[in-house]
Parts: structure tokens; sequence; C-alpha cells
């Protein structure tokens, strides 16, 4: 996921031009903010109104502007690039860079950038073969300048060898590892209930518990930065959920339960750290329940959703929390068989609800057992998902 990263794609005078309107796209699909720069000869090729529909951005095509481009001016947009990427990159455009030269707005924003800049060459296979280009290749890497390779096989020339713009595949794939270098989640949908229920007794009485959702928000946030697509299934919190995920609100354990189904599919892991109540009232009062000296209220059980999906489990990794007062370690591992679980995360009671900290252990398989010291909720979250990866 791009969102909200500002990427400047450079599109020089090759064949290939027409190949980066599909990289465009797909850096919009995950929600980049694109801005087009054209060279003269890429004009030639394909034309700035493509990517300006695509990115619904100006492209700019000159290093000359009226004064209501400013804000586009290649010194602002070399400040605000978290990535450049160049594709396809013309022989031209490499031996001009190594040489320093600034004859036009993408030569120029290159000096003036400092983000990572990414170069896709794409020519002629004896053009890219050419010592000289090689040469100047080898020059921009020490440079710090990143590389995708061009593919090899048939050539718009009709010749055959080395000098294929690279997949959009391997380019998309080449700037998420640039922006995101820890992203060992990339391409996996975690589901991550978080919070608690509110079971409802009347229009404003309800029964809750003391989670505070602090967990699940933490494995959402570390998931997310990983590079996960993150679904968040949480209920009443006052906690802000990460930009990059996709929150589903729920009130009550029934709520939770039908929007965790839902969504199950979709996931490639599973993490239910929500604290779902039990237990529910078997009426709800329409309207206020007068005060009286006492009250007698009839509770009829809850689904169990973490048994459910430990039963509709195909080929997802699952994972569950026991929070316990006595015998923790017993009644976890009872759990994680029973509920046909692949990792639990056992905590005290005393331990963790409600709290920024936490002091867990993690079990899984037959005997797999990590004992953690207390922690930041952020830190256990990092060793929930250091577990999850060698799990997957
Ligand atoms: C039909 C045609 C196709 C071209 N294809 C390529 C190409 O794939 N790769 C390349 O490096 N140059 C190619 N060129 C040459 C470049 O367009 C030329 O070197 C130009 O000066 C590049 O300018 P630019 O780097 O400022 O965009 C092609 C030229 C023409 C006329």
């Amino acid at each position: 996921m791009l969102k909200g990263k500002e990427i400047v794609v450079g599109i020089t005078g090759g064949i290939a031009a027409y190949k980066t309107a599909s990289v465009v796209s797909r850096l919009k699909k995950e929600q980049a903010n694109v801005t087009v720069v054209m060279t003269k000869m890429a004009q030639e090729f394909i034309t700035p109104l493509t990517f300006q529909s695509l990115t619904a951005n100006q492209v700019i095509t000159d290093l000359v502007m009226t004064p209501k481009q400013w804000e586009i001016e290649h010194i602002a947009l070399a400040k605000k690039a978290d990535v450049i990427l160049i594709a396809p990159a013309t022989a031209n455009f490499i031996d001009k860079c190594a040489a320093g030269i600034a004859d036009d707005f993408l030569t120029t924003l290159i000096l003036a950038a400092k983000a990572p800049i990414l170069i896709c060459p794409a020519m002629n296979k004896n053009m890219y073969e050419n010592p000289l280009v090689q040469e100047n290749i080898r020059k921009l890497i020490k440079r710090k300048m990143l590389l995708v390779e061009p593919e090899t096989g048939r050539l718009a020339c009709g010749d055959k060898g080395a000098g294929r713009l690279a997949s959009a595949e391997k380019i998309l794939a080449k700037i998420n590892s640039i922006l995101m270098p820890d992203a060992d989640f990339q391409g996996k949908t975690i589901l991550i209930t978080a919070g608690p229920t509110q079971e409802p007794i009347d229009a404003i009485r309800y029964i809750t518990n003391r989670s505070s959702g602090k967990m699940g928000y933490a494995l959402a946030r570390e998931a997310a930065s990983r590079g996960a697509e993150v679904i968040l299934v949480t209920g009443p919190t006052h906690l802000v959920p990460p930009k990059e995920a996709t929150v589903i609100q729920v009130q009550t354990a029934l709520d939770m339960y039908e929007k965790v189904m839902g969504q199950c599919q979709e996931a490639d892991i599973i993490i239910a750290a929500s604290a779902v109540g039990d237990f529910r009232p078997v009426k709800v009062t329409q309207g206020k329940i007068k005060k009286k000296e006492s009250l007698n209220l009839s509770l009829v059980g809850n689904p169990d959703i973490l048994l459910e999906l430990g039963k509709r489990k195909k080929g997802q990794l699952l994972v569950g929390f026991a929070v316990e007062s006595d015998n923790l370690l017993v009644k976890a591992r009872k759990k994680l068989k029973a509920k046909n679980l692949d990792l639990i995360v056992a905590n005290k009671v005393e331990n963790g609800f409600a709290k920024d900290t936490n002091k867990v252990t993690l079990l899984w398989a037959l005997a797999g057992q990590k004992v953690l010291p207390v922690l930041p909720k952020e830190k256990v979250a990092k060793e929930i998902l250091d577990k999850i990866r060698t799990l997957c």
C-alpha cells in the first residue's frame, strides 16, 4: 500500500513509454499521489493527457512554467518526492544523468533530488550493451541510484536480447521495497479484531469489559507498517486506527461475529485480539428501565468467534489470545488445541488488560513457547508478527 506517498514518474522518449501508463495506473490503485514529468521526446510516443487523466495531476512537460505552476517547479517537486521513478529511461537520459547535464525539467529535477531515484532502462539490445551506456549505468549505481534491469526477449525493433522495460509488477515491487524496506507482510491480508464489545441492556445501558483495544490497534499499526493489507474489526474505543487500514466498527458480539465471518475468507492471517463479551441480555428493553430496588438480568451466551474461525479455517493462519487469572499456560495450550489455532498469546488479567504494557507468553504447535518480559504493546505486537512470519 502506497497511500499518501509522493511518487514522481519521469518518462523519457522510448518506444516503451506507453507501458508506463499501466505502471502509473497501478501506483494510483495503491493510492500514491503521482506527478508525471515527460521529456519532449516522450511526448512523441504518448500524450501528456493520458497521464493527466490517470493521475488527476498536471503533467510537467517543460522547464519553463507559468507563475501559476510554481508549486510544481523542479526544486519543490524534488523536495516533496518520496521516490522518483524513471520509466522508460532512454540511453540519452542515462548518459546525460551520468554527465550531470541538466537541460530539461527531468534532468534538472534529478540533480536537485534527495529522494531515492529508480531507473528502468529500455532500449535496443545493442544500445543497452554499448560499453558507454553500461559504464554510465555503473556510474549512476555508484551515485546510489537504483536500477530495475530490463528484461530479455523480443524487442520492438525485432531484435532479441536485453532491453525490454521491466514488468509493472517488478517496478511496483521495487518501489514498495524502497518505501517500506521492512515490508515482510507485503501481499498478505491480515484481519485483526480489537477492543471490547458492548451488549445493550436498554436504550442507555450496556454490559462491557475493560479492554482498551490498545493491543489490537498496536498489531494493526505494526502489520500496516510491514506492508500488510489490514482489515480492523473494532469494538468501541477512543483510539485512532492506522490510516492504511480498512476499519469496520462494531458494537455487539453478534455484530463482530457477523463482520468477522464476512471478512475471514479475504484474509491470509487472522488475529483475534478483541475482548468479546461472553454473554448478552436475553432481552433488550426499549427505552430506559426505571430505577428500582433490584433488577434481575437474564443473560445468554454469545457465539464463540474464535472457535468458529478455527472450524472454518481454510489455509489461513489463526492467532488467538488467552487472558486468564490462574493456570495460564495450561489453559492457553488447551485453547490453542480446542480452537484449532496456530498461535496463542497468553497473558494474565492483571498484566495487560487496559494497560500500555503487557507480559505475554507465545505458544504454538505441540511445545513451542516464548516467554516475553514486560514490554510496551508496540513491542509485543512486533514480537507476535515476527513469530507469525516464521509460521507462514
Ligand atoms: C521510433 C523511436 C523509438 C525510440 N526508442 C528508443 C528506446 O526504446 N530507447 C532509447 O533509449 N531511445 C529510443 N529512441 C531514441 C530517443 O528517442 C532519443 O535518444 C531521444 O533523444 C531521447 O530523448 P529523451 O531522453 O530526452 O527523452 C527512439 C527514437 C525513435 C524515433
